[in-house]
């Protein structure tokens, strides 16, 4: 980062305070828009370069409209809470059983973090530590292993600790527990890279095996997948999901699980703020059906970045040992910032947050949709859907999100079910209504958005490589007056829904 060229000059020191109290009237002002400001300030004189790319971001993502499906814009107290002391503060163990002295208030932080999890989940125990969704999961895998492989091994042995075990009875259990199987929807599918992917480490401590939905249908298939679990007898079945535009019946899935004794984990990470907002209920909520499950906290929980792991009381005491299993120094800040998310997902405005996600994941798809797109499985039922762009536009994944962001819409790429051009070209394109309707947007706009994209890909054409000229996989271009009219399509759209409008930074 160049320092040299950072808009935030020295002259300008204060000035986002200044600006701001020179036109906020008194009564108007709002405690965490100054923090931020404060905050910012503060960056800036320690380190430009930083606040500038701080100011940036901001920028970008007003300027941008925001469709990634896992992404979100959290509260500016959410964000706040990261921002202080806390972070210094060693509190390796759990709430009341620490390695280090001086925890009592992360203890506090950390118990009112777990205990508003629970309610708003009507789970059994919560645990707040892990850092992101991959270490929720890390956890929840290895306190299945400890619980169900290791420990039964100790005790067998007729010993009470894994420290009393000899080096070779040591390997033993060391092999018992890398040999087990776990099995996951695949990437392909819909699946995350954590759920069995061969480049992750799920893949290396257990043996792996996937299972894939409908190719007809792009459904999950209940008969056969209980067809695959009775021959696999995976020790893990996982339900969950990055791409998958539908409900999951996790009565099903548990009942699948249990022909075999498999432990049923759902990973919830993108859809569990529609489980908070009551939108997945019955058997499409998986906290009374799951043994554990794993979620995220910053998709549609609308939280910071982080994890955390529901679990039933029999799993209770193994995930808490996160910390030393998987974890070490827990993140005191993040956990405060938990706290406050949970707060907000606890209320009746959440709810209707979350409902209004659904329904404007459904008006973007049917708005594709009615223009002849090729939306998987004909629609969603959740703040996802995929659109296939190679069979709608003749454009690969790579393509159409490059367009895409050139006209001022961020989404990503994403393979779908056998996808000919693989997990890093792709044929399609997930969208994602979180953030969009974080921002107050509703069906009507997204029909408008379905309007720019469809006007944009339909005039479409690959670019070329400049060096060589040959045909490029990677870019495609539109007239500049293509282009522009998008541009001035999206930015118009969000001068309507300013993102934190209250920061006054130009
Ligand atoms: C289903 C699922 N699980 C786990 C993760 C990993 O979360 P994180 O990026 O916080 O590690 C993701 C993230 O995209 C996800 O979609």
């Amino acid at each position: 980062m160049d320092v040299m060229d950072n808009p935030l000059k020295k002259t300008q020191k204060a000035s986002f305070l200044k600006n701001y109290f020179t036109k906020v009237p008194e009564g108007e002002q709002s405690s965490a828009a100054i923090a931020f400001l404060a905050s910012l300030e503060a960056i800036q004189e320690a380190y430009p370069a930083i606040a500038q790319r701080i100011v940036k971001e901001l920028q970008d993502q007003r300027s941008h409209l925001k469709l990634i499906a896992s992404e979100n814009f959290s509260s500016l107290p959410v964000q706040l809470a990261m921002g202080n002391l806390l972070t210094d503060k060693y509190s390796e163990g759990f709430a009341g059983h620490r390695f280090y002295a001086g925890c009592d208030n992360v203890d506090a932080i950390e118990t009112e973090a777990a205990e508003l999890a629970k309610k708003i989940f009507g789970a059994e125990h919560a645990y707040v530590q892990p850092h992101s969704g991959a270490d929720a999961n890390l956890v929840a895998f290895w306190s299945i292993l400890v619980q169900r492989i290791q420990n039964k091994e100790v005790e067998a042995l007729g010993k009470k600790n894994l420290n009393d075990l000899t080096p070779e009875e040591y390997e033993r259990v060391r092999q018992l527990l890398v040999n087990q199987k776990v099995m996951g929807m695949s990437l392909g599918s819909g699946g995350h890279l954590t759920h069995g992917y061969r480049h992750n480490i799920s893949s290396k401590m257990m043996q792996s095996v996937s299972y894939d939905v409908d190719p007809e249908t792009g459904l999950l298939d209940y008969a056969a997948l209980q067809k695959q679990v009775k021959e696999e007898k995976p020790l893990i079945l996982i339900a969950g999901y990055s791409a998958y535009p539908r409900l999951i019946d996790f009565a099903k899935m548990r009942e699948i699980a249990d022909s075999v004794g498999s432990t049923l984990l759902v990973d919830m990470a993108h859809f569990a703020g529609l489980v908070a907002g009551k939108v997945m209920r019955g058997n499409f909520n998986p906290i009374p059906f799951a043994h554990l499950v794993t979620t995220t906290t910053h998709k549609t929980l609308r939280g910071p970045r982080g994890g955390m792991i529901l679990c039933t009381n029999e799993y209770k005491e193994v995930v808490d040992k996160g910390c030393p299993i998987v974890l070490g120094g827990p993140l005191p800040h993040v956990m405060a910032a938990k706290a406050l998310a949970f707060k907000e997902a606890a209320s009746p405005e959440f709810s209707v947050y979350a409902h209004q996600i659904v329904k404007n994941s459904q008006a973007l798809a049917e708005g594709l949709m009615a223009q002849g797109v090729r939306v998987l499985t004909g629609g969603t039922d959740n703040h996802l859907f995929l659109m296939d762009v190679v069979t709608s536009f003749g454009l690969n994944g790579r393509q159409a999100e490059s367009l895409l962001r050139e006209a001022r819409l961020t989404v990503n790429r994403n393979a779908i079910p056998r996808d000919p051009n693989g997990p890093w070209f792709t044929s399609g394109i997930r969208m994602g209504t979180p953030a969009t309707t974080t921002l107050g947007m509703k069906p009507e706009q997204m029909h408008e958005i379905a309007s720019i994209i469809y006007d944009l890909l339909k005039e479409a054409k690959a670019g070329v490589v400049e060096k060589t000229g040959a045909p490029s996989r990677e870019k495609a271009h539109v007239s500049e007056k293509v282009l522009h009219r998008a541009q001035k399509r999206v930015t118009d759209l969000l001068c309507e829904f300013p993102l934190y409008p209250e920061l006054l930074i130009d």
